[in-house]
């Protein structure tokens, strides 16, 4: 691989255990989010969102290197990946194995570059920060404006999106829902970002985002939460099959693991760690899990409309 980025673990996991760590409450509010989004699935059943919801999304451009300050048509081209990928209008779609093809759905969450700030100005949905730092890591720093980094726009209004250099072959790193507002959002690689510009294959498919962005709406990966591999952990999704642990690059059908035969591990799964070109489709469990965060724990997002000025 060139002097690009290996996928090697998700980051997003090492963050969450660190952070319930030092925030006891934010562990207390993911196994309320938990308990509330079970009831929502199992008891009521048909907590799905109604109508097409629409996320506000600004992304903060931090660069070190003028290379590293990516074109507004890079940040365009990942809003393009994330409205596909979430209503399952990727061109990909059609590699879905025949026996799961019927999973695959339309979440009704859409995506669209904010277009009035916080302070209520127009905006492009975009911020750009020149720093000195030369590699982020997975602290959050660049989501501290003292440290070189920006701070969000309101994350209960906002998804907030960084764009930047992460050091040790991380693609990118994303916060669960219920943790602190200050650092919610997600965090991406500059070389992971979008399809064009500074992306590098095989991650320039623009999935590193659409697999944090899942996170942020409360998806585990696919293989499980538990420490190393093992068959008796779970994602909390039925209609995604029990998996050993990560699928890296490019699988080929079936791939079997923890007794589940015929057809395997589901690797093409948004929210496992194969390649950009080796992903393709969330399940309707995945779906309802993201809906009912949608209408519970990240409902502040949803806003009837985006008024520009003051008139
Ligand atoms: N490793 C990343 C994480 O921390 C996600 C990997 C995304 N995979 C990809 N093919 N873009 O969550
Ligand atoms: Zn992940
Ligand atoms: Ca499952």
């Amino acid at each position: 691989m060139a002097e690009g980025i290996k996928v090697r673990n998700c980051a997003t996991m090492e963050v969450f255990n660190r952070q319930v760590e030092a925030f006891p409450e934010f562990r207390r509010a993911q196994a309320s989010i938990e308990n509330n989004i079970n009831s929502l699935l199992y008891q009521t059943r048909s907590f799905r969102l109604r109508e097409h919801v629409m996320i506000q999304v600004v992304v903060h451009v931090v660069y070190q290197e003028e290379s590293q300050n990516i074109s507004e048509e890079q940040v365009i081209s990942q809003l393009q990946v994330l409205n596909q990928d979430f209503s399952a209008r990727n061109r990909d779609r059609s590699k879905v194995p025949e026996v799961w093809s019927g999973l695959v759905s339309d979440s009704l969450i859409g995506f669209e570059l904010a277009r009035v700030g916080p302070d209520g100005m127009a905006s492009n949905g975009i911020t750009r920060t020149a720093t000195t730092v030369e590699g982020f890591g997975t602290d959050d720093q660049v989501k501290d404006g003292a440290r070189g980094g920006v701070a969000p726009w309101a994350t209960d209004r906002y998804l907030n999106i960084w764009v930047c250099s992460l050091g040790n072959s991380i693609l990118g790193y994303a916060q669960f829902p219920g943790g602190p507002p200050e650092t919610d959002g997600v965090v991406v690689d500059y070389r992971a970002f979008g399809t064009n510009g500074t992306a590098l294959e095989p991650f320039n498919l623009g999935r590193t985002t659409t697999h944090e962005v899942g996170h942020y709406l409360n998806l585990s990966h696919i293989f499980g939460e538990g420490r190393g591999s093992t068959c008796s952990d779970s994602d909390y999704v039925d209609d995604t099959p029990n998996q050993l642990g990560p699928n890296y690059q490019k699988p080929s059908f079936p791939s079997i693991s923890c007794d589940n035969g015929p057809h395997g591990d589901m690797f093409m799964n948004y929210m496992d760690y194969v390649d950009d070109d080796s992903m393709y489709m969330f399940t309707d469990g995945q779906v309802a899990r993201m809906n009912a965060t949608m209408q519970g724990p990240r409902a502040s997002l949803i806003q009837t409309e985006q008024t520009e000025g003051y008139d």
